[in-house]
């Protein structure tokens, strides 16, 4: 006997990214605001001054990538059902990338599933992880190994909080930017070469072109099997840099801002780019003081290390390698001899 259950469903996920002021935002459901200490010290008034909705609660999460974890997830999930909230209630996430991961998929959970809004408040989260609906936490295995794909309802980029940003967490977000100009736009990439991105009108359009990447890259490849893989670009080797630091010396950017010269580096020896477009990147990331050298110890260690990322399977390592500036190759062929060489390139920097 064969019972078949057709599943077949066209889903309409489409949502819009606001880039300018915080509107006012109208719910007649009941809202939930996730942050933590140090956003909601600076901005939450601001925020409930634009929200109204039917009953609105503030779950105030600690600030820090180790508590992005299942306990904070059961502490947003607590207060939702001690509010009753029901299955039309909606979360808005406010803060950076920590605060909008966790609450997209406490959102993904909560009763099968409820509707999100992201308002992010890095640079880091404005340009790259408020859009595209990965949502997760970490645990003792790693970093985002649990998690779900989510896409929030909307998403309201407002430059005016970064006027708090720390300089070291407005640079790891310039190096996301970097990232989608150098794998899928030259011209953008040319822009940001004269732009100054401490100018609040040409972070504005910094901001919007790298959203419309973002946004483009994930239209067309939202569960990340082919073309979004590219956003990682720089990942592989900043993986292992953050490992190497046991996530201590470096923000996630700022490892992301080596390994993607790592990365510039390959390519140049596989002679897909040429070593003065390698130079005008690293300029470009030393502009905005990003990390641009790293001391390898150990290339061979160095190397084992990218078997435990899990974007790698076990035989391979995936690579996202620069053809140039403005696109990009994503294989797992790399020779081991050549990456080797270019790691043995960083142990006397
Ligand atoms: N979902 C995705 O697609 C995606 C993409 C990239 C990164 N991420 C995730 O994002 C996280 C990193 O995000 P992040 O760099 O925003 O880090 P974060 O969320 O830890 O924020 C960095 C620090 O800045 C503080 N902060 C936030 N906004 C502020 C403001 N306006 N003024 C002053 N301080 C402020 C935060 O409290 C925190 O201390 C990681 O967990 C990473 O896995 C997700």
């Amino acid at each position: 006997m064969l019972v078949n259950i057709s599943l077949k469903q066209v889903i309409d996920n489409s949502y819009d990214i606001t880039i300018d002021t915080l509107p006012k935002l109208y719910f007649d459901t009941k809202v939930a605001i996730v942050t933590n200490g140090t956003i909601s010290k600076l901005h939450l008034e601001y925020l409930k001054s634009k929200v109204s909705a039917k009953e609105l609660i503030v779950v105030t999460l600690n600030d820090g990538e180790e508590y992005k974890n299942q306990e904070s997830i059961d502490s947003i999930l607590e207060a939702l059902f001690e509010h009753r909230f029901n299955r039309k209630s909606m979360l808005i996430a406010f803060g950076g990338g920590v605060i909008g991961d966790m609450t997209g998929f406490a959102a993904s959970i909560y009763q099968r599933g409820i509707d999100f809004i992201q308002i992010p408040t890095t640079l880091l989260s404005q340009v790259d992880a408020s859009v595209g609906g990965k949502t997760g936490m970490n645990n003792k295995y790693g970093k985002n190994l649990i998690g779900a794909f989510h896409q929030p309802k909307a998403v309201y980029i407002d430059p005016y909080f970064l006027t708090t940003l720390p300089v070291r967490e407005f640079g790891a977000g310039v190096a996301e930017i970097v990232k989608m100009a150098v794998t899928f736009n030259k011209d953008f990439f040319e822009f940001l070469e004269k732009a100054d991105l401490k100018n609040p009108e040409v972070l504005q359009e910094a901001i919007k072109q790298a959203v419309q990447t973002k946004a483009s890259v994930v239209a067309q490849d939202e569960k990340e099997h082919g073309v979004r893989a590219a956003l990682n670009y720089g990942h592989t080797f900043g993986h292992v840099i953050e490992n190497e630091t046991k996530y201590k010396k470096y923000l996630h950017g700022e490892a992301v801002a080596i390994g993607m010269v790592m990365a510039n580096e390959t390519a140049v020896k596989m002679n897909l780019m040429s070593a003065d477009d390698a130079l005008k990147v690293k300029s470009l990331l030393e502009k905005y003081n990003l990390p641009t050298s790293y001391c390898i110890q150990n290339s061979q260690k160095f190397y084992e290390t990218f078997f435990l990322d899990k974007k790698s399977s076990d035989a391979s390592i995936t690579f996202i390698i620069p053809n140039g500036i403005g696109d990009f190759q994503i294989t797992d062929k790399v020779e081991k001899d050549l990456v080797i060489s270019v790691l043995d390139s960083f142990g006397d920097s």
